[in-house]
């Protein structure tokens, strides 16, 4: 049976069970990609009665263009209790504008390259820290480690241990993207990791400044000192409390979603026939170009989101005149499928095909539009970076369940075993 023929099988009245039904079908990632193909060829603008599945390519780009009429209101919610507010849970409002700018110079595209190198060593010290018996476990041995570490060496906060940072990212992480239902115990944790995470930023901001007050000469040449550094009037409004806002950010928007796409990449490389190969040889090259764009590629595979979702404002018609214009009601949440976009063949040429070196805009692995991921410049090497070391120290897949990407139940990749050395 098709997925709209069973959807179509549940009584209108049902309305838990119809919503169970998508829900499993978007999680699972042997059914998510058939679902939006029928979606695509026969519901493009699909209703549900809890949202609505937007997953033809033209239409994601027309939701996520269009951020006056479809928001991050609901993100809002959910992070202003945690972080305070943030540029992800508002819309063309001076917050996100000038704080996303902000932190875009600090984030200096000059600095890449020293990001790259310091990726390259975390991953190797990681890894001869883990590996053992010639298997290692990847999800919080290196995915999860490196971004930590660079979190340290890179963003100017190493946090007072490792738990707690991957204990604070997760936490809000679940919350602000995963917990569609708004489970209290689950917002009532993110808004524990904020307080935690907000004092022992208040306390190294505190500790730094002095640093920075004793030593005119001589400074960390981190995320977190040059924000510490610039000095910005008061009119502007950049105080403490949006400073620990967007170092929080840092750590919320790095951890997981490294994570995810290490390991999803990592192993649709090795599963592709040929393409572990040349993504080796790819790795010993002096262009890196080739090696990254094969890592996008097998991220497209596997994306770690299918989507991501906006509220809508006020009543408006999306996809007007076409075959498929339909009016969007005030209030409803709709679900831009990134996923279903970059496996639209009307716009990626033969999606079904591992292709390396498509053009960019075959990708919404960073998002799209106003709320582009900040982080972007700093994931496209540290995801490449963390694979390719991984890559040349020969890691390879274990045969069966135990070679598999585990959640254990969780939202996130738990668990990913594979061969190392052999
Ligand atoms: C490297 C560290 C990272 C940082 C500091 C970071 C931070 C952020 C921030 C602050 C935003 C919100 C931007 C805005 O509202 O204007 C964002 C959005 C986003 N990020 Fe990242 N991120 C990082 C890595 C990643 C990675 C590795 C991925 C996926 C592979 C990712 C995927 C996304 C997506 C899809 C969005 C858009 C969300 C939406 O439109 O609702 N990010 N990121």
């Amino acid at each position: 049976m098709s997925y709209l023929a069973e959807y179509d099988s549940i009584s209108p009245a049902n309305t838990l069970q119809r919503i169970q039904a998508v829900s499993k079908w978007i999680r699972n990632r042997d059914d998510v990609r058939a679902f939006f193909a029928e979606l695509r060829e026969r519901r493009p603008i699909f209703f549900t009665p809890a949202f609505t599945f937007i997953t033809k390519y033209e239409d994601v780009l027309e939701v996520l263009n269009r951020d006056d009429i479809f928001s991050v209101r609901l993100n809002g919610l959910k992070m202003d209790e945690a972080v305070g507010p943030f540029m992800l849970g508002r819309d063309r409002t001076a917050i996100n504008y000038h704080d996303k700018s902000l932190m875009r110079l600090v984030l200096a595209r000059e600095d890449l390259p020293r990001v790259r190198k310091l990726v390259s060593k975390i991953t190797e010290e990681a890894v001869s820290a883990s590996a053992c018996s010639g298997e290692i476990e990847l999800v919080k041995n290196i995915a999860r480690r490196v971004p930590v570490k660079l979190c340290g060496a890179y963003f100017g906060f190493p946090g007072p241990d490792e738990e707690s940072m991957f204990r604070w990212s997760k936490a809000t992480q679940t919350d602000f993207f995963k917990n569609i239902t708004n489970d209290p115990q689950i917002h009532q944790e993110a808004v524990q990791a904020g307080k935690e995470l907000a004092s022992y930023l208040t306390t190294l901001i505190a500790q730094k400044r002095k640093e920075i007050a004793d030593n005119s000469q001589e400074h960390d040449n981190d995320v977190l000192t040059r924000l510490l550094l610039a000095e910005f009037p008061d009119q502007l409004g950049f105080k403490s409390d949006r400073l620990i806002t967007n170092i929080s950010g840092l750590l919320v928007g790095t951890v997981e979603t490294t994570a995810q796409a290490v390991v999803q990449a990592l192993e649709q490389i090795l599963l592709h026939p040929g393409i572990g190969k040349s993504a080796l040889k790819a790795a010993k090259a002096d262009s890196l170009v080739e090696f990254d764009n094969i890592v996008w590629e097998a991220l497209r595979f596997n994306p770690i989101n299918p989507l991501v979702f906006r509220y809508t404002e006020t009543d408006t018609l999306l996809a007007e005149g076409t075959e498929r214009e339909v009016k969007i009601p005030q209030g409803t949440i709709v679900f831009a499928c990134t996923a279903s976009a970059m496996w639209d063949s009307n716009f990626v040429v033969n999606a079904d095909q591992f292709r390396v070196g498509r053009p960019s805009h075959s990708y919404f692995h960073f998002g799209y539009a106003a709320h582009e991921c900040l982080g972007k410049y700093v994931g496209m090497v540290m995801i490449p970076e963390i694979i390719r070391v991984l890559l040349l120290q020969n890691v390879s897949l274990i045969d069966g369940d135990k070679g598999k990407i585990d959640f254990e139940g969780d939202v996130f990749p738990s668990k990913f075993m594979v061969n190392i050395g052999k």
